[in-house]
């Protein structure tokens, strides 16, 4: 059974106690669970925490056309001939700078910290962090923590050892968009959460492999619906994958549960993002009020997993790989 109280592992001896005091737990709280019978907060929600300034980017990279105002236009248009080359680069860039920046996931380290890796990881690769202005977002990357279900901004909240956090990399390079996440585990995560981290990856990939010209996207739904619900795990209805190229978010949805409304039907050569959203408990979600971050009202755990994909004649080719 799922309850807010199991949402939280037992802090190990040498970990940090829970109460944030600084303290190992064997220094400090350990004792008094052990009377009490267990941690007794288990329910450590995520809070908003503290933005750091404006990061910069350098004059000479491209920008796309959202930048300054914060609301996108048509796009801007590069050579037709060279797309499909320029949509793959911006992908594999997007893929690498994913990786950079889950490799530097640990206890200890914010979430700004991690928006700092990214932001540096974009422009060594002469690409512009693509949600840095979008409809005003303050920063390089999404970093959604533990019920954080997507959106989280970058901030001051250092990583415990037991949370999961998602980070959502997406690029603007050669004038296209790259756009992937993946959620890490942070230090020792209980085993609720290696499941879902599990399941949501391979949710992902039965999404994938339902990806063939002639189906309707309404496939791609369906499996990943199927195996959430297999395993005990709900699917988030609120965001969806969606079309993506000289446009970060076109009006192409991508439902990643089985929604009979998504008739439109795969073509070769379209290219969106599947990134499911599953969750511990119920698919509700609620918004803090920064405009952006969106949790589970349950407050259970949520994790994702992205890629941007190219349908191709026999099915679909992954193009965010590094
Ligand atoms: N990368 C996210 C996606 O997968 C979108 C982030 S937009 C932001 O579609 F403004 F929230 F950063
Ligand atoms: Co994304
Ligand atoms: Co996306």
């Amino acid at each position: 059974m799922n309850t807010p109280e199991l949402a939280s592992a037992r802090p190990g001896p040498n970990d940090p106690c829970w109460c944030r005091s600084g303290l190992k737990y064997k220094k400090c709280h350990r004792e008094a669970d052990a009377r009490s019978g267990g941690p007794a907060p288990r329910v450590r929600r995520v809070r908003p925490g503290r933005l750091s300034p404006p990061r910069t980017v350098p004059a000479e990279i491209p920008r796309p056309d959202y930048v300054p105002t914060g609301r996108p236009g048509p796009g801007i248009r590069g050579d037709p001939a060279t797309r499909l080359e320029r949509m793959r680069r911006a992908c594999r860039a997007a893929a690498q700078v994913l990786q950079e920046t889950g490799s530097r996931v640990a206890p200890g380290v914010t979430t700004d910290a991690l928006d700092a890796v990214a932001h540096a990881a974009y422009i060594a690769r002469g690409g512009y962090p693509s949600t840095l202005g979008y409809h005003g977002f303050k920063k390089s990357m999404c970093t959604s923590v533990n019920e954080v279900v997507v959106h989280g901004i970058p901030d001051d909240r250092p990583l415990e050892p037991g949370d999961i956090v998602n980070c959502d990399i997406t690029i603007y390079l050669e004038g296209m968009h790259g756009d992937c996440s993946a959620t890490f585990p942070v230090g020792e995560v209980d085993e609720a959460a290696k499941k879902l981290l599990r399941v949501t990856e391979e949710a992902l990939m039965k999404g994938i492999e339902a990806v063939k010209p002639g189906r309707e996207v309404r496939a791609i739904g369906q499996a990943i619906a199927a195996h959430a619900a297999a395993n005990g795990l709900g699917v988030v209805r609120n965001y969806c994958g969606h079309g993506i190229g000289e446009i970060f978010h076109t009006e192409l949805q991508i439902p990643h549960f089985d929604d009979a409304g998504a008739t439109t039907v795969l073509e070769e050569g379209m290219i969106f993002t599947i990134e499911p959203m599953l969750t511990e408990g119920s698919w509700g979600v609620k918004h803090w009020n920064d405009g952006w971050t969106a949790v589970t009202a349950d407050g259970l755990r949520s994790a994702q997993m992205e890629h941007t994909l190219l349908v191709t004649r026999g099915g679909a080719e992954i193009l965010t790989l590094p």
